[in-house]
């Protein structure tokens, strides 16, 4: 229907100008056909053919009544009339034609544009008059192109994150190149969601630049991952606790042996005191050794505590080797306790940057599950040998070795699967929960081993100065 008022329209227009035209020409003798093609081309630009095809019939008739003899009249057809009828007619054609391919073409574009799973702007400033935006920017802003000029993304981007964004607008348009971030963008009730941006340069045949930006809504898969992070920070809490379980019983002793000392070197010194004179000097060394007492113990309630009190990933710069020494010793009651051996080879590695707890908890279980490995060893010395050396890339390397019972080939490809293993009491998540603290730590854990001779589990992790390269 609007399309039959829109042809209408257009027919009544071109007789319009057709009349003015004609007067005109009558009064100053101007070259009525050039002037009547103008129109025609003028009412086919709008896309209908029907239209300009019925103007060009008018202007055809119009010629033959006021330009040709006999002057006012149809009568006695000009031959050159009927020639620029059909030259009208196929310059009607060609251009209506050729509006509507167009036409087509940008309406198809357009659909593409608002189909996008994305909001896309493009224009050829940031804040530019001739913005563009798609339906779906359109409907999660409630601004419309119009809105835009002049201030640009702004109004609409997070005002925490106008500083980065307007920056790395600058950066890209003054070195032509494209940029990627995240941005959280005001939706129209006033509600921001984090968004993927995109930001790169097009270029049209005449080298003029124009911009786009897409953005891709990550707010759920954000949250997701924040969720998720926050149940494997929860779950490798867990399996501390658990840990910690298997080991109470030699920290226990570990605790007693320096508060049985210290309870021995207070009555030694109420000795000392009751002694007439008072020998203070031994009373001196025996507060010595109180005080190197107490401070064993609650060194080791300080690591216990620091393994299972804290929940959130804390990086910071520090030495493997001081990670070895702090699990060693919380491990060194129950190594005795197991007759096992702890030999250590270390040597000096770069610093990293690492969450010191979760990386005791990787060693941790290492080492317990050595220990346990050589459980039933008979015949040759059960061997815990923990090795540090810097990586051949770079990094750290360490590895755990043990001389247990080996794993074998049917166990091999399953041992870091969460919730895998052949122990009564074990809860089989030590070892991919160490895989996932090691790969978040952008290094690689495996194990290797030789049935019945032992097995030995390596890791590599970034030096402290590449991940700053890389970030
Ligand atoms: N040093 C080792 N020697 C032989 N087998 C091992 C060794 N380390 C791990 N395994 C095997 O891999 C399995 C998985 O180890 P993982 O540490 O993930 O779980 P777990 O020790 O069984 O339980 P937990 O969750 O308490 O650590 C073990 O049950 C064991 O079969
Ligand atoms: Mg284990």
């Amino acid at each position: 229907m609007s399309s039959i008022r829109r042809t209408a329209g257009s027919f009544l227009l071109g007789c319009v100008a057709l009349a003015a035209l004609t007067f005109v020409c009558l009064k100053v003798q101007l070259s009525a056909p050039v002037l009547y093609l103008l129109v025609v081309v003028f009412v086919a630009l709008d896309g209908s053919f029907i239209a300009a095809a019925c103007v060009s019939v008018v202007a055809a008739l119009s010629l033959q009544y006021f330009f040709a003899l006999p002057i006012f009249s149809l009568q006695g057809a000009d031959s050159r009339n009927a020639m620029r009828l059909v030259m009208w007619l196929v310059t009607a054609f060609v251009i209506s034609h050729l509006v509507i391919r167009a036409r087509r073409r940008e309406k198809n574009l357009q659909l593409v544009m608002d189909a996008m799973p994305a909001l896309v702007v493009a224009g050829s400033t940031e804040a530019a008059a001739d913005v563009y935006c798609n339906q779906r920017f359109v409907d999660y802003t409630g601004r419309s192109p119009d809105d835009m000029h002049g201030e640009g993304l702004h109004s609409v981007v997070h005002p925490d994150d106008q500083l980065w964004y307007r920056a790395e607008w600058k950066s890209a348009v003054a070195s032509g190149q494209p940029v990627t971030g995240e941005v959280r963008l005001r939706d129209r009730r006033g509600e921001y969601r984090l968004f993927l941006h995109h930001l790169f340069p097009m270029r049209d045949a005449s080298e003029r630049a124009q911009w786009c930006s897409t953005f891709i809504d990550i707010d759920d898969r954000k949250r997701a991952e924040e969720t998720l992070r926050h149940a494997q920070e929860d779950l490798a809490r867990v399996s501390r606790v658990t840990m910690m379980g298997e080991l109470v019983a030699s920290i226990a002793h570990e605790v007693n042996q320096p508060l049985a000392a210290i309870v021995t070197n207070a009555n030694a010194s109420l000795r000392w005191l009751a002694a007439d004179p008072p020998n203070l000097d031994e009373v001196r060394a025996a507060t010595v050794r109180i005080i190197s007492d107490g401070n064993r113990a609650s060194d080791v309630v300080a690591r216990i505590r620091g393994l299972l009190g804290r929940k959130e990933t804390q990086k910071e710069p520090l030495r493997v080797d001081d990670v070895i020494g702090d699990v060693v010793a919380l491990a060194e009651a129950e190594a005795q306790r197991k007759g096992t051996s702890v030999q250590l080879e270390l040597s000096a590695t770069p610093a990293i940057v690492a969450d010191r707890v979760q990386l005791q908890q990787v060693l941790l279980n290492l080492m317990l599950n050595g220990m346990e490995a050589m459980n039933g060893v008979t015949g040759r010395s059960k061997t815990l040998t923990i090795q540090s050396r810097p990586d051949k890339h770079n990094g750290v390397f360490v590895a755990v070795r043990d001389s247990g019972a080996g794993i074998s080939e049917e166990h091999m490809p399953h041992i870091f699967d969460a919730f895998y293993t052949t122990k009564t009491g074990g809860l089989g998540m030590g070892l991919a929960i160490g895989r996932s603290i090691i790969e978040a730590h952008g290094g690689r854990i495996w194990a290797t081993s030789e049935p019945a001779q032992g097995s030995t589990f390596q890791f590599t992790l970034p030096a402290a100065d590449s991940m700053s390269h890389d970030a």
